[in-house]
């Protein structure tokens, strides 16, 4: 194998190994589901496999099926998350065996398979970037499942660096045109393509996203309590939901705890607050005096450089992420402190855009102009319109290798089990 190839056997054992980390359970915790919104951890194992090798195998090996009669099990569209339990899914040592055998004729394909030639699912190893990126995503929604279910012992206490209190409070973006999107990032999924012009009036984002501390503000001011911060759908859904405060804090006398996979703790103040949904996070923006941005002025504050008059593959520049940029690959178990990264500030000097929560935007998810699905339409088209709205930026729990300033992340507004916070923008006074 050459060294590209031997780069992606590499990644492709390194999100197995997480992948299997993540499941290494008693039976009963892997076939149970621990939320409606969620499936059996089992489930997300076997289909991790059977992506594989409908992708690899199938269309990019031309290999003969080897469980045809369990694709429609596995098919996340045949089967809603809710149903998953009573599925006829495989059993833990079974759906180990199942992707291992997949696995094993993957590494054969990618050894055999000419990533310059002109077949798009080959060039530049595209179907591994889907597979590889597909597995990180899925690992990332099977850590959401295991602090659902209050299990202990995924709690990672990797070292992060310390936070810094001094700074500006928001960043100035110039009126302009910048390159949204990309043309030539090999592992960008379809909806990131193709780059395009847009041109933004000026505005100010936060330097940082919103703390823990700010929030409660938000909260002891009577945030969820006064209409006025709300969106009609978003009040509505505050007093359907009762919600008060964000998924997984409790009230502790004056103070406020969180429960993060199975332990109980002290909400830290100065850590970016996670685990709100939309409308909470839009409430806050309104609150504040501000907004959330749009996920174009989001796009040009964090990865556009206007010197060079291009965009970057990252906030910092085009070198991957490290221990000292971002807080990505599940490190520890929680978002860094607010200003933890001043070496992976953008050029427009905002900080912690990849890495520690997912952002919420103010966009829908919709198709950029010109947009042409690919490898298939559902992995974006059929989401596009406004049901869903836009997160960007990556989570601690998202890897370096499915993070990237162009990449786009969709969710329903009520969802708040996944890893996601949010910062606000506000438009130039003119
Ligand atoms: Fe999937």
């Amino acid at each position: 194998m050459n060294d590209f190839k031997e780069r992606i056997a590499a990644e492709l054992i390194a999100v197995r190994d997480r992948s299997l980390a993540y499941t290494e359970a008693e039976d009963d915790l892997l076939v149970r589901q621990h939320s409606p919104l969620m499936s059996p951890l089992v489930w997300d194992l076997a289909h991790v496999g059977n992506y594989e090798e409908l992708w690899v195998l199938r269309e990019a090996g031309g290999i003969t099926p080897l469980r045809p009669e369990i694709d429609d099990i596995y098919d996340a569209f045949k089967t809603p998350r809710k149903d998953r339990p009573s599925l006829p899914f495989l059993g833990p040592a079974e759906a180990r065996r199942y992707i291992e055998g997949v696995r094993g004729r993957v590494l054969d394909v990618l050894d055999a398979v000419d990533l310059d030639g002109p077949a798009p699912l080959h060039r530049d190893g595209f179907v591994f970037g889907l597979v590889i990126q597909h597995e990180h995503q899925h690992d990332e929604t099977m850590l959401a499942t295991l602090q659902l279910s209050g299990q202990p012992g995924l709690v990672r206490e990797g070292e992060l660096p310390k936070g810094r209190g001094a700074g500006p409070g928001e960043v100035h973006v110039p009126a302009g045109s910048f390159l949204m999107g990309t043309g030539t990032l090999p592992w960008a999924y379809d909806n990131e393509r193709p780059a395009h012009r847009v041109d933004l009036p000026g505005y100010w984002i936060d330097r940082l996203p919103v703390g823990n501390e700010a929030y409660m503000a938000f909260i002891a001011e009577g945030g969820y309590d006064d209409p006025r911060w709300w969106t009609a759908e978003g009040w509505q859904w505050r007093q359907r939901s009762g919600v008060t405060a964000p998924l997984f804090w409790v009230r502790d006398g004056d103070a406020w705890c969180r429960t993060r996979f199975g332990r109980t703790e002290p909400v830290p103040l100065d850590e970016p607050v996670q685990h709100v949904s939309w409308y909470e996070a839009d409430a806050y923006a309104r609150w504040a005096g501000k907004r959330l941005p749009t996920e174009a002025e989001w796009e040009k504050a964090c990865g556009w450089d206007p010197a060079a008059e291009r965009a970057r593959r990252y906030p910092w520049g085009e070198d991957g992420p490290t221990p000292e940029l971002a807080n990505l690959g599940h490190r520890a178990a929680h978002p860094a402190p607010l200003g933890a990264y001043p070496a992976g500030a953008s050029a427009y000097g905002a900080e912690q855009m990849v890495g520690d929560v997912w952002e919420w935007t103010s966009s829908w998810f919709h198709p950029y102009p010109g947009f042409r699905s690919f490898p298939y339409k559902e992995y974006s088209e059929v989401f596009f319109g406004e049901e869903y709205r836009v997160l960007r930026g990556g989570s601690w729990a998202a890897d370096p290798a499915a993070v990237r300033t162009t990449f786009r992340n969709w969710d329903y507004p009520i969802r708040r089990q996944i890893f996601t916070g949010f910062r606000c923008a506000r438009s130039e006074q003119v």
